[in-house]
């Protein structure tokens, strides 16, 4: 059985920190889960990190299925959060339940939506259908256009107002809520007012758990990365450098050597 909506529930009662990565593949699925993380999302940053796109706008519900697919055939232990990507759950209640179920049906145990108040209606639907949803509040990429680029949100009075957005979604049954690029403090408040986990990716150290991009935590991504990244290893000079000493065998004759060749 993979992680479930309890253990997250229990992680929240007993203060046990957790992470969750994004995944987009199969083989980095499988290492994850081998590695013990326990909850890999299949976001919408596939856009950007997999699919070149500048945004995660142009992501749609046929995109999302494949890569959603392709982690859940990898990954058995972790639970898979799979991504409603923007345009797939706006327009009606009845539109985001079947999109949901599209993601289920090709292996995802839960789904995440953008936005509070507005999303309420969707999220009330979907988990009526058996379906758990993870809320995303704060800097919500979908929302770049209305933002006019990617800023920190909730300062200020704006704070009350995604304290007012947390609420009701858990109200409306989302079983955890990603913070995204808020305030510190705020993500604290959110934090300490939700009976549900928060998931935070700059937002603070209080957050229950954290999130981060597997190409950033990677050192995939190239400069610049939000102050909110940390960088855990450096893949970017490992594979050019990989490439190049390949490319450097190839040239002296080094690669193939005997033990490579077929008899
Ligand atoms: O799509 C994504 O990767 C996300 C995370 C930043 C939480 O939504």
């Amino acid at each position: 059985m993979p992680v479930t909506v309890h253990d997250l529930a229990a992680w929240k009662a007993r203060g046990e920190r957790f992470i969750m990565l994004t995944a987009y593949d199969a083989l980095t699925a499988r290492v994850l889960d081998e590695a013990g993380v326990p909850l890999l999302l299949v976001g919408d940053s596939l856009g950007n990190n997999v699919l070149g796109y500048d945004s995660t706008i142009p992501v749609t519900m046929d995109e999302a299925l494949v890569f959603t697919a392709a982690v859940a055939r990898g990954a058995k232990s972790p639970m898979i959060v799979g991504d409603l990507p923007f345009g797939a759950y706006q327009a009606s209640a009845a539109e985001a339940v079947r999109n949901a179920a599209r993601l289920v049906k090709v292996g995802a145990n839960a789904v995440k939506l953008e936005g509070g108040r507005r999303s309420v209606k969707a999220v009330r639907r979907i988990t009526a259908a058996g379906v758990p949803v993870m809320g995303h509040l704060g800097l919500t990429p979908q929302s770049v256009n209305a933002f006019g680029g990617f800023r920190v949100q909730g300062r200020g009075d704006q704070g009350d107002v995604l304290l007012e957005d947390a609420l009701a979604l858990q109200e409306a049954g989302c079983f955890s809520i990603v913070l995204e690029a808020i305030p510190a403090e705020l993500g604290r408040r959110v934090t300490g007012a939700l009976d549900v986990p928060t998931i935070g990716i700059g937002a603070g150290p209080h957050c229950d758990g954290q999130v981060l991009v597997i190409t950033d935590l990677l050192g995939l991504t190239p400069d610049p990365v939000p102050r909110f990244v940390k960088r855990y290893a450096d893949l970017r000079s490992t594979v050019a450098q990989a490439a190049q000493r390949y490319a450097k065998d190839v040239a002296e004759g080094h690669y193939p050597g005997p033990e490579h060749e077929y008899h």
